[in-house]
């Protein structure tokens, strides 16, 4: 008898292939879904099925040893054709679906015919899926660009126990409603035993679109569908508190982040750390530290943003149009604030190894977590939990799905910069005992409520929906 396992099912595997000077490697892949599954897919038996990232240029003999790393990893790779990733990967989910369930209506196309390309890729995922499962195993389905993938396996699979995560929050019926094919996308998410998000006000948007277009009743987190039951619930993500904790406290950390503190001196740090995305408020964070400097001479040479921009979805036109802006006002303000001996802004365009971050994140001064809307933001308590001192300032923007929980953050309306630059000078004014009670009331929370808790509580759930499901008959 084999054992059930868990299926996890993204687009993205937590690793993405790269080729260096011919040299195959595979390296852990950026974002909050990656980063906060790789553990507890690491610890579980079970298979994560996704996107290696582009394979194009590899040749048979690097597609091979690919697909041996992949293996060695329990990670079942889904290649996308050159096509599949303009259209249904930039095109129809970053294109579409990213931009509106952010709020950002300007940003989806006059015209996107990238609908049925999208509804193609999801059948790929659904089918692999079901040749991979066997009796008894669990399907995670995660996050926006696989939204069909929970009907189309339920079609295949009608007493399968399918879970769907959202990563990203879930907008207003209002902002929803535009989509042209909204009922497609609710009914497919319809096929999972339990739908979880972020939020209570994500959940309460997507009941309302689900009574709103669908006609369906909502009994507060549960509904009727098809001779189903579907259960919706609240979980947000934690990270690995434990790990970020220890490698924070280890004396080799503790010497980088000191060194960092030291090349820095006698600047205080204001870090920010993102992946390029016109979500993450980053040119609004710019705008608010130029306005600090400027209303505040005494800070010159005394303070510096560093700012680490991770490379994102490069081929989206609109993170192409972010990088020219956010490049030119980092350009801008240190052209006119820095001296011969002082630079206000250092810039890393670039991804960082983790022991890196844990450093900056542990020599930070205040960190800056701005986004102009985000589903949660993993950033703010990777800071938190590597904060072992119990010092440092969170400024945190109240449009990320993490503000609800973290309320000993200062909070700010990132949209606001007179009041993002206000909060800046009030995190550097902050004094110690304060900045002790505030953030050791953050780390309680973080340490405990971990993404393991998370994974359990969430597959815990699903377990029991499934149980109470009548199959449609
Ligand atoms: N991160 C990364 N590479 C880096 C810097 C950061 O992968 O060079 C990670 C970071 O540790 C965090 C994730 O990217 O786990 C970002 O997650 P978050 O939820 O903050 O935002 P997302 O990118 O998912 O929108
Ligand atoms: C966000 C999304 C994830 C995505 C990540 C990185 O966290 O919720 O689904 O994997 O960004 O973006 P990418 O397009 O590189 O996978």
């Amino acid at each position: 008898m084999t054992e059930p396992r868990l299926l996890i099912v993204s687009n993205r595997l937590p690793v993405t292939v790269r080729t260096d000077r011919g040299e195959l490697s595979v390296a852990p892949s950026a974002g909050g879904l990656a980063t906060g599954l790789r553990g507890p897919h690491t610890k579980s038996d079970g298979l994560w099925i996704g996107w290696p990232g582009d394979v194009s240029h590899l040749d048979d003999a690097q597609r091979g040893s690919l697909d041996e790393k992949l293996e060695a990893m329990r990670a079942v790779p889904l290649y996308l054709e050159p096509e599949e990733v303009t259209r249904y990967y930039e095109g129809y989910s970053n294109g579409v679906l990213w931009p509106l369930f952010h709020y950002m209506v300007d940003r989806i196309p006059l015209v996107s015919t990238d609908w049925e390309v999208y509804q193609h890729v999801n059948q790929r995922f659904a089918d692999l899926t079901v040749a991979r499962y066997r009796p008894g195993d669990t399907i995670w389905v995660q996050d926006y660009q696989l939204m069909l993938v929970p009907g189309m396996i339920r079609e295949r699979l009608p007493s399968a126990t399918i879970g769907f995560f959202l990563h990203i929050p879930f907008p207003s019926s209002e902002a929803f409603r535009i989509l042209p094919r909204r009922e497609e996308i609710l009914t497919g998410l319809l096929g999972a035993d339990l739908i979880g998000f972020h939020t209570f006000s994500y959940l309460d948007q997507f009941a309302r679109s689900m009574m709103r277009i669908l006609g369906l009743d909502v009994e507060v987190d549960r509904l009727r569908y098809a001779g189903r039951n579907v259960r919706l619930g609240v979980f947000p993500m934690g990270i690995d508190a434990a790990h970020f904790s220890q490698v924070a406290t280890s004396p080799e950390l503790a010497t980088e982040a000191d060194a960092i503190r030291q090349r820095a001196a006698p600047c205080r740090i204001l870090l920010g750390v993102d992946r390029m995305d016109y979500t993450k408020g980053l040119t609004r964070r710019l705008l608010a530290y130029e306005r600090l400097l400027a209303r505040s001479p005494e800070l010159h040479g005394k303070v510096r943003l560093v700012q680490v921009a991770v490379p994102s979805r490069t081929e989206v036109d609109a993170y192409v149009t972010l990088k020219t802006q956010v490049d030119e006002l980092v350009g801008k303000i240190n052209g006119e604030y820095g001296t011969i001996d002082w630079t206000p802004i250092h810039y890393l365009y670039r991804s960082i190894p983790e022991s890196q971050l844990i450093a900056l994140y542990r020599a930070a001064d205040v960190m800056l977590v701005t986004p102009v809307r985000d589903g949660l933001n993993l950033v703010a308590k990777e800071f938190i939990a590597s904060r072992v001192d119990d010092d440092g300032v969170l400024i945190l923007s109240e449009l990320a799905g993490a503000a609800s929980e973290l309320g000993e953050a200062l909070r700010v309306n990132p949209y606001d910069i007179d009041a993002t630059a206000g909060a800046m000078a009030q995190a550097l004014a902050l004094a110690p005992e304060e900045r002790r009670i505030r953030m050791s009331a953050l780390r309680r929370r973080i340490m405990t409520h971990d993404v393991h808790r998370w994974v359990s509580l969430f597959l815990g759930t699903l377990e029991r929906s499934a149980t109470q499901r009548e199959p449609a008959g």
